[in-house]
């Protein structure tokens, strides 16, 4: 199968993404963000806001409902009078319509007394601590033989420090949700209706990677059992993982409903994204590499810093990916991380390997440079044949392939190392090219989850779990592999996804939504067919169901050390006056064990380069430190790459068997794309120009005045 299966759906408009849900008789919420980044708050006044006609509450630290389940400060929404950044919400307006909420939202004044604030991140802060571990639950720091000592006897020595700006994740649909409570209001919209049971005191319709966990999460925070929230994610417009876990505006939803008695709309705006949706926190990389004269490693470190809010921790693993990529017997990589008056920094598309790889791929760039050996012919000198820290095989690594794959393909041999050399028009002409490679690798996981498959007497099979399609083309990929598994046609198959009453799945994050799925709708899927077969092939009256729960099945994974990988080459063109960069070319070869449903990951890859190629060129919230804020705070201030930045652009993948990961052998492609794309584009920045910019993203201004040749 190739084509989407909701494509239809989603070009004639009939799709249906959280806001859209119609809801009897709705009510809107325009939330007020404090506008200090440290303090308390002294009082509100709300009499202004409620002067105005159609609104229906203020709600504010004063008048909130007590939240039973604080456990995450993030989601105790109005618990208190702390104010821990800029653009926190600290009060909301509930109205009639969204203009109403907005403009009284203005007039809500409140009074703050502020204190001092820091924002910035340095490497030598006095903050600075190590966290007990990194995101989600890596150790923190890791070590093995000497490498101080053998860093000072290598022959050949790169100690460089590289540094990444906060980020923030974009989906074109920003965090949305309707919520009602006391079930009624909205089951006229459920998708195959109500579920047996009593009905949910709280059903919201969100736009979430994962209707399970959030369901479960939110439920927590409003003190009641897991099964009387329900969370309905029929379609939802991309989350890169700002939509993985729940954040305040939920709560704000669910909260507003229920002071209103009514059902709530909410949907975040551009600007307000930039505080509470979560972010890629800034880094500061300090990375050295020792070798042979013939480039073989001896010793590699990699220290982070990084920062998180004073709310609660997130350190990004960026480090982490440094642990398997190379050989080298002397070696240490840690995270140290402070916490600051910022917004909570959260997943961000390949949180830990996307920024640390841009620093341990430029530096082997830098390394390739010093000891004057081709950057291709580096990588593979320093395969290691296990995991090199932890001594465990790899269920399967093909990285050499994809560098020699990718090479053949673009035509790599040959290339004249030599930096800032190349000018047409008889080295005359404005444009300097250059080329750059750099390793992609990604964790390759399953969760448990459950699903249900059933058929009836008539022959038509419903497949139902609680996965969510996020724009990635699960829908397409578990329809696949469920006809396969089914033996029948795509056509035979009803296929129910994105709800927490469907049988709880992983969250679409961590690349590891296909991989979980498949493999429990697979297993479910056999289970149906061996009832058939029993029965030989009659199906009874009332039909036959089968579950599956992966949860044994992954507790009994062996110890082994499964990545994706990849490499991608970059061609770039510097314009010699401007310092204007273009991309012209960018490749990827990936290895991700069995692609599922190959028109999707081409989509998932692509879309990951260009996200990389975005980070690498134009990305970056910038903080200004006197108000404690993004400044930049909407997309015509942070730019991102669009189609005039993207040109000639492929993604391929080689033949690999995975033999671990489940029935589909799938390893996952959502976050492999983006990681190493930015290290390629700064290498072939080097090549063309001989400067090498450390420093995301690569700016006019840091390429021009710096140099012999422009
Ligand atoms: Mo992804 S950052 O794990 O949603």
């Amino acid at each position: 199968m190739t084509a989407r299966v909701d494509g239809p759906d989603k070009v004639t408009g009939r799709a249906r993404y959280a806001f859209d849900h119609p809801a009897d008789g709705a009510a809107y919420v325009w939330a007020v963000p404090s506008v200090i980044a440290r303090g308390t708050i002294r009082s509100v006044d709300a009499s202004q806001a409620l002067t105005l006609p159609g609104v229906l509450a203020v709600i504010t630290p004063d008048n909130a409902p007590r939240l039973p389940g604080t456990g995450d400060p993030e989601l105790a929404l109005f618990q208190t009078r702390a104010v821990a950044y800029r653009g926190q919400f600290v009060a909301a307006v509930v109205a009639d319509t969204p203009e109403t909420a907005r403009e009284a939202a203005g007039r809500v004044v409140i009074d703050y007394e502020q204190a001092a604030h820091d924002v910035t991140l340095t490497a030598s802060h006095p903050g600075l601590y190590k966290p007990d571990f990194v995101n989600p639950r890596y150790e923190t720091d890791s070590a093995a033989g000497d490498f101080d000592a053998a860093f000072a006897a290598a022959a050949v020595r790169v100690d460089a420090t590289y540094r990444t700006p906060a980020e923030h994740n974009h989906p074109m649909e920003p965090h949305a949700t309707v919520a009602a409570w006391h079930g009624g209001t909205l089951t006229c919209c459920l998708p195959g209706g109500r579920p047996p049971g009593p009905p949910e005191n709280l059903v919201l319709y969100d736009a979430t990677q994962g209707p399970s966990r959030a369901a479960g999460q939110i439920a927590a925070v409003f003190g009641l059992e897991p099964g009387q929230v329900r969370v309905i994610a029929e379609h939802v417009g991309g989350g890169f993982g700002a939509k993985g876990m729940p954040r305040a505006n939920v709560i704000l939803a669910a909260m507003a409903a229920r002071v209103t008695g009514r059902p709530v709309k909410f949907a975040v705006s551009r600007p307000q994204m930039f505080a509470v949706t979560g972010h890629r926190a800034p880094s500061i990389q300090r990375m050295r590499l020792g070798a042979g004269p013939d480039g073989r490693l001896t010793a590699l470190c990699h220290d982070v810093i990084d920062q998180t809010s004073t709310l609660k921790e997130f350190t990004e693993q960026s480090a982490v990916a440094t642990r398997h990529m190379y050989a080298a017997p002397h070696r240490r990589t840690t995270h140290r991380v402070v916490r600051l008056d910022v917004p909570t920094p959260s997943w961000m598309r390949a949180p830990g390997e996307c920024p640390g790889m841009f620093a341990l791929e430029s530096a082997m760039d830098e390394l390739a440079a010093a000891c004057g050996i081709d950057p291709v012919e580096l990588r593979l000198r320093n395969e290691p044949p296990v995991h090199p820290e932890t001594g465990q095989p790899f269920s399967s690594r093909h990285l050499a392939a994809c560098l020699r794959e990718g090479a053949a393909r673009f035509g790599w041999a040959g290339r004249d190392p030599a930096p800032g050399v190349r000018r047409p028009g008889n080295g005359h002409g404005r444009w300097l090219t250059g080329t750059g490679v750099a390793a992609s690798t990604y964790p390759a996981r399953a969760m448990p989850s459950r699903a249900r498959v059933t058929v009836s007497q008539a022959g038509r099979y419903q497949v139902s779990i609680a996965a969510a399609d996020i724009g990635t083309g699960a829908r397409t990929a578990l329809l696949t592999v469920a006809a396969e598994a089914l033996g029948v046609p795509a056509a035979a198959i009803d296929l129910r996804i994105g709800d927490s009453a469907l049988p709880p799945a992983m969250i679409a994050g961590g690349s590891m939504g296909t991989a979980s799925w498949t493999w429990a709708v697979i297993k479910a899927c056999g289970a149906l067919r061996d009832q058939v077969r029993a029965r030989d092939g009659a199906v009874p009256p009332g039909g036959l169901t089968a579950d599956a729960d992966t949860a044994a099945d992954i507790g009994a994974l062996p110890a082994h050390a499964r990545y994706a990988f990849g490499a991608q080459f970059a061609e770039v063109r510097v314009d010699a006056d401007t310092g204007e960069v273009r991309v012209p070319r960018l490749l990827g070869v990936f290895a991700a064990g069995r692609i599922v449903s190959p028109a999707q990951a081409r989509s998932q890859l692509i879309g990951g380069m260009t996200m990389g190629l975005s980070m690498a060129l134009h990305e970056e919230s910038a903080m200004d430190p006197q108000f404690g804020d993004y400044p930049n705070h909407d997309l015509a201030g942070y730019h991102i790459a669009a189609h005039a930045d993207v040109q000639d652009i492929d993604a391929v993948w080689i033949e690999e068997e995975e033999p671990e990961l489940g029935p589909a052998g799938a390893k996952g492609i959502g976050e492999v794309g983006i990681v190493g794309t930015a290290a390629a584009i700064a290498g072939a920045v080097y090549h063309a120009t001989g400067i090498r910019v450390r420093d995301l993203p690569i700016r006019l201004d840091k390429l021009l005045g710096g140099t012999t040749v422009m």
